[in-house]
């Protein structure tokens, strides 16, 4: 009777474990497909980008009620995505017209390696020449990201020990945006790479002054921190593109969950593995997180649910989270999967784009910065780059 009670246990946990490895290996076929569907459709839809986008300029955004496409100069904070999500699109399909067009972006952009305007050096110089490098090996590209870090150090301040962002207005004084965190990885990446020291301690100090200064007891980010940079002292905590001071911009959580994410990753410090997860705990528990994980603009913002939603945050999530799930053996299912249902959900027809339509960007619907009503609801570099790194991550992590 036992024997037969344990043999019928036996087949069925054979059955299924069978069963589940099938489902598993079905999903992965899927999303191998869905990644391979993706790729394709960005080589042909950033052929129409670049196309539009004159050859001294940079994509920004494109009007739909004017059908107009917007450019930047190099100096833009965003200057760095067009040719990192190129390179994206290049090493997932050797295209090598794809790689010529990357090369010619990474031409007009290499001077602002001197850039020392404000703070966003690390989206610029290093999601572009850190993707270069890492794909090329081309050993020039160091040295770019070398000056690069050198010029972002230049605005470290010893007092408060972080990196002041923008200079001073009338309205801050030494201000430092949670947005900060992603140019950390230039210099961890710098420091580790050409050995220098005095990179690395910036990287520890703005990480660790931020983890002490710009986070609510919820784990929530303020956008702004004022600083007295003379004395150290915090002024004030504040906002400059949320709904409110107290309010939680979403953009600002995702430039939060990524940084503390990738400080983890160059330093193995528990403290920021921790933060990370309580960043990501904030918004994916957020009653006012929509069920189809795309975030409203911000999580307080007026009018939810009919508020808008931002692509961007969104994309950005994805691409953290499947990097936290590799540090977290508990918590790795459950963010490798909400990852990818925010990837299906941006892909679908609700926010991703028809071929040859949004002025040559894959997604719909972000926000720049509603207080100033600047690019609202509209397709923007970063939102596109996020999203296939996050494909490339899961094409390469999970697959
Ligand atoms: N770093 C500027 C922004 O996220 O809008």
């Amino acid at each position: 009777m036992i024997k037969k009670l344990l043999f019928s246990l036996a087949f069925t946990s054979c059955l299924f474990i069978k069963a589940s490895a099938q489902q598993s290996r079905e999903s992965q076929i899927d999303m191998k497909n869905f990644i391979k569907d993706q790729f394709d459709f960005a080589a042909k839809q950033y052929g129409y980008l670049a196309k539009n986008t004159p050859s001294d300029r940079m994509p920004k955004t494109y009007d739909k009620t004017t059908g107009k496409s917007e450019t930047s100069s190099t100096k833009w904070w965003c200057s760095g995505f067009y040719p990192g999500t190129l390179l994206y699109i290049y090493e997932y399909t050797q295209d090598t017209s794809i790689l010529n067009e990357a090369k010619k972006r990474l031409n007009i952009l290499e001077k602002e390696k001197h850039y020392t305007g404000n703070h966003d050096l690390g989206f610029m110089m290093y999601c572009s020449f850190g993707n270069a490098y890492r794909i090329l090996k081309d050993k020039k590209y160091i040295s770019t990201i070398d000056t690069a870090a050198a010029s972002l150090s230049t605005r470290f301040r010893e007092k408060a020990g972080v990196i002041q962002s923008w200079n001073s207005t009338s309205k801050f004084q030494g201000p430092v945006i949670i947005d900060n965190m992603m140019n950390l990885e230039l210099l961890c990446w710098a420091s580790k790479t050409t050995d220098n020291k005095k990179y690395w301690e910036i990287a520890i100090s703005h990480a660790d002054s931020t983890l002490k200064n710009h986070f609510r007891s919820d784990f929530s980010s303020y956008h702004v921190v004022d600083y007295d940079m003379a004395n150290g002292k915090v002024i004030k905590k504040l906002t400059h593109q949320g709904a409110a001071d107290e309010s939680a911009w979403s953009r600002g959580q995702s430039w939060a969950l990524y940084g503390y994410t990738l400080m983890y990753r160059f330093t193995k410090d528990k403290k920021y593995l921790d933060q990370a997860n309580h960043i990501a705990k904030f918004i994916l528990t957020n009653p006012n997180l929509p069920a189809d994980k795309i975030p409203y603009w911000d999580f307080n913002a007026p009018g939810i649910p009919n508020a808008l939603r931002d692509v961007s945050a969104a994309t950005i999530n994805a691409s953290a989270l499947l990097e936290l799930a590799q540090y977290n053996k508990q918590k790795r299912n459950h963010y490798v999967n909400t990852a990818k249902q925010i990837l299906l959900n941006v892909a679908s027809d609700k926010y991703k784009a028809k071929l040859g339509e949004n002025g040559g960007f894959i997604l719909m619907h972000s926000v720049g910065s509603m207080p100033h009503q600047n690019e609202i609801d509209v397709p923007l570099t970063y939102a596109d780059y996020y999203f296939l790194e996050a494909l490339h991550r899961y094409k390469n992590w999970y697959l």
